[in-house]
């Protein structure tokens, strides 16, 4: 990433990306500035909503970070191990309703042990529903409630699941800001490449909107959001990135969900993101009071 770039090479790289949906680049020697470069050529970098996140030196830049000051709240309980930062199946700024495009994660500080990154392929889940099921997920829409308590997301996993004692209770609590309900079609068209992808991740996902247009009542509304998160988590659809140093990671943020497995309290990990903006592109909408 070192070497320059011309515009066919540029050209050949987002066709891969759409292809694929997600790329791995090893023993990438590139310092914040590379990464920068590098990303701007799938798109015009945004800011990322939660400041508190930015990094001061360089404003492209996202840090995630365990084993530092942001440990104490980032910790929860799993099966009685003290875990930092880890995350359910999510996409990015989903809770905006206007996800961005895609994202470039950096190595810049490797865990000794754990911290891997999932990532999961929904247009290859959607693919994967029968067609009765494509039929029913072409006729609803889903929202998504913005929540910083894991114990209220409806379709998350809390089996044997215990806040830790900073664990944030809202979200003014660490820095940052509210957001109304999103709302999806539970199968959104790409915007680029046009694949059917299923619109479904765990994380903050709250219900069907109005499932009686589908001719479901609420109950059957649940049963089928059920049915459809135990369908998104097949390994079928993961691959688990175990990082190395070097490792450059690009994914398409309108395709791919994604996850983090956390690390044991102590253990330092330093990953850089770069956001790739949605531009004038909202896949949901907001669902106004
Ligand atoms: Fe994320």
């Amino acid at each position: 990433m070192n070497a320059p770039i011309d515009a066919n090479l540029a050209h050949q790289l987002r066709q891969l990306w759409y292809e694929h949906g997600m790329l791995l680049f090893r023993d990438q020697d590139i310092d914040a500035k590379g990464q920068i470069a590098f990303s701007r050529l799938f798109g015009t970098l945004e800011r990322h909503p939660l400041e508190v996140t930015i990094s001061h030196e360089h404003p492209e830049l996202f840090t995630l970070e365990n084993g530092g000051d942001r440990d104490p709240f980032n910790t929860a309980y799993y099966h009685g191990q003290p875990t930092v930062g880890r995350l359910d199946w999510h996409m990015d700024l989903h809770y905006t309703a206007r996800p961005n495009h895609g994202a470039v994660l950096r190595a810049v500080t490797i865990a000794d042990e754990d911290g891997e990154t999932g990532f999961g392929d929904l247009a290859r889940a959607y693919e994967g529903l029968d067609a009765d099921q494509k039929s029913i997920v072409g006729k609803i829409e889903v929202a998504y409630r913005f929540n910083m308590q894991r114990l209220d997301m409806r379709f998350v996993d809390l089996e044997g699941y215990e806040p830790g004692p900073q664990s944030p209770k809202k979200p003014s609590d660490i820095g940052f800001p509210d957001f109304a309900d999103a709302v999806y079609p539970a199968a959104v068209m790409h915007p680029v490449t046009g694949m059917r992808v299923l619109e479904i991740v765990e994380q903050f996902l709250d219900r069907v909107i109005d499932p009686e247009r589908a001719g479901l009542s609420e109950a059957q509304a649940d049963d089928l959001l059920r049915d459809l998160v135990d369908h998104i988590r097949k390994p079928e659809f993961h691959y688990f990135h175990t990082w190395q140093s070097g490792d450059v990671v690009l994914w398409d943020n309108w395709r791919f969900m994604h996850c983090t497995t956390g690390t044991r309290p102590g253990v330092k990990r330093l990953i850089n993101r770069t956001t790739i903006g949605a531009g004038d592109v909202a896949l949901g909408r907001v669902l106004k009071g």
